[in-house]
């Protein structure tokens, strides 16, 4: 299809109302593991359940995301007893997505969270902690980090979480680290001065954090929930033999670990330009857990961040190409901006042709937005970008999204995601998945 003809399907394309999933509750949409880590902008899993159930006809088939995220792609294939491979840049990803993906024998965790608790509840009634040797009192606070950790957490919150990650790397079994793991990375904003409401790191001097004991406890119960029901829907092949099943990776997006023609389909949902910085969004998890060294070098290797170095490298979109002219004319530095980041998605959509398999298919599901007065055409500037990797244009769905699911507003100012009353335009009344075949 030409730029004009792609332009003109997706204004002919009506919005599908089966693909709202308005009928969804938090119970929906947060089932099985789903609710063990919130994540910005992360997909319901009925949407993925939907999108395999038009694609995959075989019960051996290999279903990939590149831009993982919390793993919402990869915990539903497996739940069906497929093949799950994916990345993600971001290693509070890669940690999410790992521990939802794996289902841990429910007995056996309650058992192991029960210890764990009671651990809590030693260090909570005896500040001295006569309990424990002295190793595993000392708060294992990250010491690199520490002005980053007392800019958002008060003096005593600090020292429970660092007696708390103690616990933790003190666990031996791996997948039961993960899931501890797991859960004090969620309850970190909880416990913090980050303003509760923001998903942006902003303080909030007037917040009373959750004791983080306490936080976890609470989330604990959550998961132990979620992972029990999770338990018993994954087929009895794939808990016995999970990692001929889970291929998940901490790399980027353009060069997956994944042999050439071996995925039968892609489901994914890529990052925004300029929108959500997520190294800074996650730098909670990230400095507690100790996942990056260098903050500023790990940014710019994230795809669509304002902290990007740009190289010499051609964009192929014309309908992408006319977006960065018209935002070059406006404000250079965010035109070219837009042109990496959609040049970066162009070598990512050559990743996916070689990753998949003939007659398999990409589905990305992508926004559009407006950016200083420019409308900002992801999904258009997608499809043509889908068709240089030579794929074949197959569908285009145009979805609503209820706004109780997705209650975001992007500034129009600013193109980044606001909060409902500070926010002068919708969010994403309308997404589009862009669905390519490998012919
Ligand atoms: C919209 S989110 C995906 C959410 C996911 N669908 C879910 O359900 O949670 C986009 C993801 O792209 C990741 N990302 C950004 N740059 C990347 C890169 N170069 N390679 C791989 N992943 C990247 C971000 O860390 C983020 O997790």
């Amino acid at each position: 299809m030409s730029p004009n003809e792609i332009l003109e399907w997706f204004k002919q394309t009506p919005v599908d109302k089966a693909w709202s999933f308005n009928g969804c509750k938090p119970s929906d949409t947060g089932k099985w593991t789903h609710g063990y880590h919130r994540y910005p902008a992360k997909f319901i899993p009925q949407l993925v359940e939907h999108l395999m159930d038009c694609y995959i006809t075989n019960g051996t088939a290999s279903i990939n995301d590149p831009f993982m995220g919390s793993g919402t792609t990869i915990v539903s294939a497996i739940s069906r007893g497929l093949c799950a491979s994916g990345t993600d840049i971001n290693k509070v990803a890669h940690l999410v997505t790992k521990a939802k993906a794996t289902p841990i024998k429910p007995d056996y965790l309650e058992k192991r969270v029960k210890q764990f608790l009671s651990s809590i509840c030693n260090f909570q009634d005896n500040k001295q902690g006569f309990l424990f040797s002295k190793s595993q009192m000392h708060p294992q606070i990250p010491e690199k980090h520490l002005e980053r950790i007392d800019y958002w957490f008060a003096e005593e919150a600090r020292d429970e979480l660092g007696k708390i990650l103690a616990l933790i790397l003190d666990e031996t079994d791996q997948a039961v680290q993960a899931f501890f793991f797991v859960a004090l990375s969620h309850v970190l904003k909880t416990c913090s001065i980050w303003s509760q409401s923001s998903t942006k790191p902003t303080r909030d001097m007037k917040k009373r954090p959750t004791p983080p004991a306490d936080a976890i406890k609470r989330h604990l119960s959550k998961m132990l929930k979620g992972n029990a029901y999770f338990y018993a829907v994954v087929p009895s092949h794939v808990k016995e033999n999970l990692e001929h099943y889970l291929n998940v990776q901490t790399s980027s997006a353009k060069a997956q670990a994944v042999p050439d023609d071996s995925v039968d389909l892609i489901i994914s949902s890529s990052p925004y330009v300029t929108s959500y910085e997520y190294a800074d969004l996650h730098q909670l998890s990230t400095i507690w857990l100790d996942l990056a060294d260098d903050l500023k070098e790990y940014r710019k290797q994230f795809i669509g961040t304002s902290y990007k170095q740009y190289e010499d490298r051609s964009l192929f979109s014309q309908i992408a190409s006319d977006i960065v002219e018209e935002m070059v004319f406006k404000n250079k530095k965010k035109g070219k901006e837009i042109e990496a980041f959609f040049i970066d998605m162009q070598e990512v959509f050559d990743e996916s042709f070689r990753i998949l398999k003939p007659g398999g298919r990409c589905c990305y599901v992508i926004g559009n937005t407006k950016l200083k007065g420019v409308d900002i055409r992801n999904a258009e500037a997608f499809a043509e970008s889908l068709q240089h990797s030579g794929f074949k244009l197959d569908r285009l769905i145009k979805r609503e999204i209820p706004l109780k699911i997705l209650p975001q507003k992007r500034d129009e100012k600013t193109g980044r995601f606001a909060s409902n009353d500070k926010a002068n335009s919708e969010a994403y009344p309308t997404e589009y998945i862009v669905i390519g075949l490998k012919e």
